[in-house]
């Protein structure tokens, strides 16, 4: 039922024209869409240190410095505090801004750290990064 409501809502946002690109890069959507890609990036990284793919030296380092740009702009993109339903944002987020732009200079100083030159290397930085992942969540967002 919630779902059904969520999706309503979203397709009415899609069909009054003129509002589509607002809708697109404003508060939750952003936000969302941010986590999306940060989370596609940082698969390509994962899948590569576990050896479901296949270790590549130049795309290790080019899929860190996507990851590193993607979390310079989480601040930014956090600062809309938009909150609809379907958004697992906590209002704690702002309430505690500082901390939340810290915790996520922790996630960009864990990238700055990831080690891309051999597959033992990226093995062992990988698991800083996943930390900071897990400690932003823990704080800011519903479980
Ligand atoms: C500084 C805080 C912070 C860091 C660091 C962070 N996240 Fe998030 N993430 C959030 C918050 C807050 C949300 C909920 C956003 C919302 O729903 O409005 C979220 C949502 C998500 C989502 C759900 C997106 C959606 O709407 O479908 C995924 C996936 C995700 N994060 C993955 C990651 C991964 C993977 C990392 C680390 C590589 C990471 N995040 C690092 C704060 C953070």
């Amino acid at each position: 039922m919630l779902k059904g409501l969520v999706s309503l809502s979203l397709s009415l946002v899609f069909l009054s024209s003129g509002t589509i690109v607002l809708a697109a890069e404003s508060g939750y959507v952003a936000r969302s869409n941010l986590m999306q890609n940060i989370r596609s990036e940082f698969s390509v990284l994962a899948r590569m240190a576990q050896e479901k793919i296949q270790f590549d030296e130049s795309l290790a380092e080019s899929t860190r410095l996507t990851l590193l740009n993607l979390a310079a702009s989480a601040p930014t993109i956090f600062e809309d505090n938009e909150l609809p339903i379907n958004s697992e944002a906590l209002p704690a987020i702002w309430e505690n801004w500082e901390d939340f732009v810290s915790k996520s200079e922790d996630f960009e100083f864990a990238l700055e750290g990831i080690e891309t030159s051999t597959l033992i290397d990226l093995r062992s930085s990988l698991g800083n990064v996943g930390a900071t992942c897990g400690s932003c969540h823990q704080k800011y967002r519903m479980k």
